[in-house]
């Protein structure tokens, strides 16, 4: 039985950007291998994109879907061991998870970063709740520290754009009124890492810094201007600091991408985006933004890690 919660869980790039472009081109192909098969679908958190292509990509399958905004529907969930449950939560995840997985072969699950306690998102409480207990293949639709299946897409998006050998691809923070989880920019960040053929730069403020054990050796430039020289590739998203943890210390509109900065080159952001805060008009109603694409991108990510979790049932 295999989960998909990381990035790490892609274990040759050649294969899955393979079979994404198979299924991109035959989306049926696979229809048999999923048939019999339910997908449970657990929310959180809002979602446009990760609901809708995750429930494309089982329908290309043969599955049969199963959604619930369990964060506004369900009982709320105790994930503590050992705890008096006299309080607001009604049900723990050892039950939860149980029951869940009997109506289930496999469970997407998205649970976004507190930002109140670093310590238990970084635990992927959520998420490992889940898997421990749940006894079914766990699929990460954005946890707490990562988003895979968003970074599998973009890493489709580039791949299928890429004019050189080895484009240079700059992830960039931009402001944002409001606190955002790091697990796009962590997510992306690994996946680049884990294709060194890509020439990969950060840049954000002072105060951004994102956990350095994902960073690694990644070039970080605190000069966006800097960074952006010559890029092929601008990848734009929001996070917040990380001490103190899910702060906004900086709303700098100098930060926001116009056409200028961009440049020749390829705006790429995962959605949903705030026009004219993290990104001009001009951008993304331009020839070079590939947003759009990167959304529908999402489909045959879903659809290769699906593949990849049915083939291990
Ligand atoms: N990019 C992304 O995950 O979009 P949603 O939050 O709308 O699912």
């Amino acid at each position: 039985m295999k989960h998909f919660l990381h990035v790490n869980d892609i274990d040759s790039s050649a294969s899955w950007l393979s079979l994404a472009a198979e299924c991109k081109k035959e989306p049926f192909k696979y229809e048999k291998l999923g048939k019999g098969k339910v997908l449970g679908l657990l929310f959180f958190n809002n979602s446009l994109r990760t609901r809708l292509s995750t429930q494309k990509a089982a329908y290309h399958l043969g599955m049969h879907c199963m959604i619930m905004n369990i964060g506004s529907e369900g009982w709320a969930l105790e994930f503590e061991d050992g705890t008096i449950m006299d309080q607001g939560k009604a049900e723990h995840i050892k039950e939860a998870a149980q029951v869940i997985s009997q109506y289930c072969d496999v469970l997407g699950v998205r649970a976004f970063a507190s930002l109140e306690d670093k310590e238990k998102d970084e635990a992927e409480q959520v998420l490992n709740g889940f898997k421990k207990y749940a006894g079914i293949p766990v699929l990460n639709m954005e946890s707490a520290t990562g988003h895979p299946l968003q970074a599998l897409a973009d890493l489709i998006t580039i791949t299928e754009h890429q004019q050189t050998k080895r484009p240079k691809v700059v992830l960039s923070w931009a402001p944002h009124p409001r606190a955002l989880p790091q697990a796009v920019a962590n997510s992306f960040t690994s996946i680049m890492r884990n294709n060194p053929q890509f020439d990969f730069c950060v840049t954000h403020p002072r105060g951004y810094e994102l956990n350095p054990e994902i960073i690694g050796d990644s070039p970080v430039y605190h000069d966006q201007n800097e960074a952006l020289k010559d890029a092929d590739f601008v990848y734009v998203k929001n996070w917040s600091a990380s001490n103190p943890y899910g702060a906004v210390l900086n709303n700098d509109p100098h930060w926001m991408i116009t056409p200028e900065k961009l440049g020749k080159a390829y705006f790429m952001h995962c959605l949903p985006v705030r026009r004219n805060v993290i990104v001009e008009d001009a951008v993304l109603d331009g020839n070079n933004s590939l947003v759009i694409e990167q959304a529908n991108n999402r489909t045959y990510a879903a659809q290769a890690a699906l593949i990849k979790i049915l083939e291990s049932l």
